[in-house]
């Protein structure tokens, strides 16, 4: 903290009419100067600044002192004014002295990974090695001084050349190797740098430190961007790139924009729109959209225009909305991402769409209401259970109201029937499948599904050149379902067993299960609306309906192979395990028939719960038909003897 005394001086000593006349024309006026506002844009003079005083504005009515105009104007913390105008006027700010004893002990790694980074600028610019990395920035459009601002690099091909250039400096191998920069393989002593031939953006925390790097590939190749390992100084869902230099930025603007990669912020700062962070090829955090709370209330999000590019919106959205944060969103001309926009457009074009970004919640209910599914029941139903989270999720209870208010009106329903339904909990019903795919993402690293675009950690293993496994591999580990190997009464793992082990039933399940997803979803006359998770299929567990989806497109009888090119790495390994798993099963034949009984048992008991939530939502006349429907499939159920398989032994002994 900087001491009041020292404040005080500040402001005694300020020229607080030089500072405000670098902004604004002033003229003087008796005692105080006046001028056109820089606030509401006046043009007339009705903003005046007191020497011994603040500024106000008649009009607006803004005012405040001579650090209020700095930090709004120019985008500054309070301190950052405050050691400003100190500079302009000759008062000596001390700079913050956190209470620590001794220096920081990530200070050695910081110094190290910024070496590394001016390692690498030079390999990019100096070097012959770089002309291929220089022709590709050339061929991206990417001017020297942009390139020079966000500090890129080239990681060279040679793999001594990092190591040469540092050992040369007095850093030894120890200490690239405990910085990730240099891996060693399991199968040799040899040392490897971890980036090779890669683009190089260095990745910069808030105190302005290197701590890490992002490379792209130059051509074609997986995984196109690698970033560093996790460590003490690199967390990347604790980072925004760019946020070091965006801060002033967005204070200024009272707004941040929000884009997926690197050459999207890149693109934006080039064209002057430089209140711009992405985070690094995962999904927002939580301790992301904490961070940015820090530097404005609005957020507005740019993502790509496809299915996956809008789903991540909606869930950084409600992750910022539970935070307070104003949440907009712009939608781009489909297949465009803002670096494909603006390098077309540039700012001309782009800053209108921002202007008139939409909030995030009335683009939710727009998708869903040209998919047309307000006009039915389900679908009604559906629509809600996908608008609810979100207005859950609003911790501003203004905001919380309006969206309650937007989606009655919407849904045709009375606002007091939604906010009860906001209150209530529901169990059974298709949502909470949809929810626990959710947080089965989350624990697979937090990164997105999308097999091609998924984050850094699960593409790493997928790379021949990337270093083996080490600490990126914790989400490899299967963890909570998927550790008991042989689940007892478990059918969708059992199915997957035998037809894993016993491919010659495999005609047999794929028929059932194709019934069974059939009742699930009767006339099911829409489709899903873009941009929302999708109705869990038949088999709910996001790892087996992923594996049991690569049975249906290549037999389970492909060879692993095939299967492996297509999982993630836990699948995989649950993929593997079930595969091994022959001896459980005992009775194929028995076994299937439990297990589809249980999971039909599992259908009708949400087809019930599902008409149950139908039944605030519908009127008199569609409450009978609601019942009596639910009263067959009651029926159904009691027929099924839903209980009778929890005795049957499933499984060997074990
Ligand atoms: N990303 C990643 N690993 C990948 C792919 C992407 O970490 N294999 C991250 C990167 O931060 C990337 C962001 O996700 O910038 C967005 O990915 P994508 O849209 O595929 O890349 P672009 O930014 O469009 O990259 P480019 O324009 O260079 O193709
Ligand atoms: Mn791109």
């Amino acid at each position: 903290m900087i001491p009041d005394e020292i404040i005080e001086q500040v402001s005694q000593q300020a020229d607080i009419v030089a500072i405000i006349g670098e902004h604004v024309k002033l003229k003087k006026t008796g005692s105080v100067w006046r001028g056109p506002c820089p606030f509401h844009q006046g043009t007339n003079a009705n903003f005046s600044v007191m020497p011994r005083g603040g500024y106000t504005c008649f009009v607006c009515g803004e005012k405040g002192t001579v650090f209020t105009f700095v930090q709004k104007r120019l985008g500054m913390s309070f301190p950052e004014a405050v050691r400003y105008v100190g500079e302009k006027c000759g008062v000596a700010v001390p700079e913050y002295q956190p209470k620590r004893e001794g220096p920081d002990p990530r200070e050695p790694m910081w110094e190290l990974h910024a070496t590394v980074a001016e390692f690498f600028q030079k390999q990019l610019w100096d070097a012959p090695a770089g002309a291929e990395a220089r022709a590709y920035l050339q061929e991206r459009a990417v001017s020297r001084a942009t390139a020079d601002h966000f500090g890129l690099g080239y990681a060279p091909r040679d793999v001594q050349a990092m190591r040469a250039h540092l050992n040369g400096l007095g850093v030894p191998d120890e200490r690239l190797l405990a910085a990730g920069l240099l891996v060693k393989r399991d199968d040799s002593a040899e040392l490897r740098p971890r980036f090779r031939d890669r683009l190089m953006f260095p990745i910069v925390d808030q105190g302005g430190h290197t701590v890490g790097f992002g490379g792209r590939l130059l051509g074609p190749g997986e995984p196109k961007y690698l970033n560093s390992a996790e460590s003490e100084i690199f967390s990347k869902g604790k980072l925004l790139y760019n946020l070091a230099n965006a801060r002033h930025a967005i204070r200024k603007e009272e707004r941040v924009l929000i884009v997926e990669g690197y050459f999207d912020a890149l693109r934006l700062v080039d064209a002057g729109v430089e209140h711009v962070v992405a985070p690094m090829g995962t999904a927002l955090t939580e301790a992301q959209a904490e961070l940015l709370t820090r530097y404005a209330k609005q957020v507005v999000l740019l993502y790509d225009s496809d299915g996956p590019g809008q789903k991540a919106t909606f869930r950084a959205a409600d992750v910022l909305l539970a935070k307070g944060v104003e949440v907009r969103v712009v939608t781009l001309p489909d297949g465009e991402d803002p670096d494909t926009f603006t390098r077309t457009h540039g700012r001309a074009g782009l800053m209108p769409l921002v202007e008139n970004a939409m909030d995030v919640f009335d683009r939710k209910v727009q998708l869903l209401q040209r998919a047309g599914w307000f006009n039915d029941l389900q679908h009604k139903r559906r629509a809600l259970d996908r608008l609810l989270p979100t207005i859950r999720a609003a911790s501003d209870p203004i905001t919380r109201d309006l969206y309650l208010a937007r989606a009655a009106e919407a849904a045709g329903i009375a606002r007091e029937v939604l906010l009860s339904e906001l209150h209530a909990v529901r169990r059974g019903n298709r949502t909470s499948g949809a929810a626990a795919r959710g947080a089965a993402d989350a624990g697979r690293g937090g990164s997105r599904s999308s097999g091609a675009r998924s984050g850094g950690a699960e593409q790493d293993l997928r790379d021949a050149d990337a270093p083996p496994p080490g600490d990126d591999s914790a989400p490899f580990m299967p963890s909570g379902p998927y550790r008991s190997r042989v689940e007892q009464g478990n059918a969708e793992q059992t199915l997957l067993r035998v037809l894993l082990t016993q491919p010659i039933h495999q005609d047999l399940v794929v028929e059932e299960l194709g019934k069974l997803e059939a009742e699930d979803s009767p006339g099911e006359g829409l489709g899903d609306a873009e941009g929302f998770e999708e109705s869990p299929g038949v088999l709910r567990d996001p790892v087996y309906a992923a594996i049991y989806a690569a049975v249906l497109r290549h037999g389970a009888d492909a060879d692993p192979e095939t299967f492996a090119s297509e999982l993630d790495p836990l699948e995989i390994h649950v993929y593997e395990t079930l595969r091994g798993e022959a001896d459980a099963v005992v009775d194929a034949p028995r076994s299937i028939a439990d297990a589809l009984r249980q999971l039909r048992d599992r259908s009708l008991a949400a087809r019930i719960a599902e008409l149950d939530s139908l039944l605030p939502l519908a009127d008199a006349e569609q409450k009978n038909a609601i019942l009596a429907r639910k009263n067959q499939l009651a029926k159904e159920r009691r027929a099924l003897g839903s209980s009778s398989w929890r005795a049957v032994r499933t499984t060997g002994n074990r």
